[in-house]
């Protein structure tokens, strides 16, 4: 299978649900491209399921490479998109296009993706006239929790989602080759997937958006806390918290190693050793 571009995904609206998932390691890396997933997001997300922060504000262009790099490496025929973290991108054009550079540069991913509508129009054609392909994210944007008044749905009023709409147009028009919709109503993610040429893609926005992305972590289980829109597809903390209690266990009843997790010595050589 070879790697997909921006035009195969853009040509998945209205053929195939597009499906992401975040990877920062080796191990989900390695896991989601088996699995067969269309796209991977090395989101910022990892300052809480790898730093074990509250938000993503602390996360930094240095940790962004640090992980796409590895997951690059361990996912070499996934279409890798990269978040632009926090205060990488909203000082100036020039900025974003430094930031954009480092990642794109040495990475290994092909697309960044970064929050905000249109104030961000200027940064997301600056990006996508360099070459640079870039996947929108509105609605709930995280880096702008503090702002926003925390982790809340959006658009939930006339006025919200009339706005919704125009900035997702305007990231269409602004060259982007996808949006993420976050947390907003799924009544209002469908007209916008109806309105918008470029894939949708919800993270609570709802089914009739082109495609869906969830946090590796909060899917399997892994998170502490997880969105309400999150499902949950296994239970793997709850039986990894299991497994080292059962380790405990057997380690301190002397039943782990048995002999068969153990080396041996021939007869012979410990005949004449312990002679
Ligand atoms: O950082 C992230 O994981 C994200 C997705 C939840 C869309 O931005
Ligand atoms: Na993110």
């Amino acid at each position: 299978m070879s790697k997909k571009t921006i035009l195969n995904i853009k040509e998945c609206k209205n053929t195939k649900k597009l499906t992401m998932i975040t990877a920062y390691d080796a191990t989900s890396a390695k896991i989601a491209e088996k699995a067969g997933i269309d796209m991977i997001l090395v989101g910022d997300s990892l300052g809480m399921t790898m730093q074990g922060n509250d938000d993503t504000n602390g996360v930094t262009l240095g940790d962004m490479i640090y992980h796409t790099k590895i997951v690059s490496k361990n996912a070499p025929n996934t279409f890798i998109v990269a978040d632009m973290p926090f205060m990488s991108y909203e000082i100036s054009v020039s900025q974003a296009l430094e930031s954009a550079a480092e990642i794109f540069r040495k990475t290994g991913a092909r697309a960044v993706k970064l929050e905000g509508g249109e104030t961000m129009l200027p940064q997301i054609k600056a990006l996508t006239d360099a070459g640079i392909p870039v996947m929108g994210h509105l609605g709930l944007t995280p880096q702008r929790a503090a702002m926003l008044g925390g982790f809340k749905a959006q658009a939930r009023t006339a006025k919200g989602a009339e706005k919704l709409l125009e900035e997702a147009l305007m990231l269409e028009e602004a060259g982007c080759f996808a949006v993420v919709l976050e947390a907003v109503p799924y009544k209002i993610a469908e007209i916008i997937t109806k309105k918008l040429s470029i894939p949708t893609i919800s993270c609570g926005a709802g089914k009739y958006c082109d495609g869906q992305v969830l946090v590796f972590h909060d899917m399997l289980g892994l998170s502490d806390i997880a969105p309400r829109f999150v499902k949950k597809y296994a239970d793997l903390g709850e039986q990894a918290v299991q497994a080292v209690q059962s380790y405990i266990r057997e380690v301190e009843q002397g039943e782990f190693p048995a002999l068969e997790h153990s080396f041996n010595i021939s007869d012979e050589e410990w005949e004449k050793f312990s002679h």
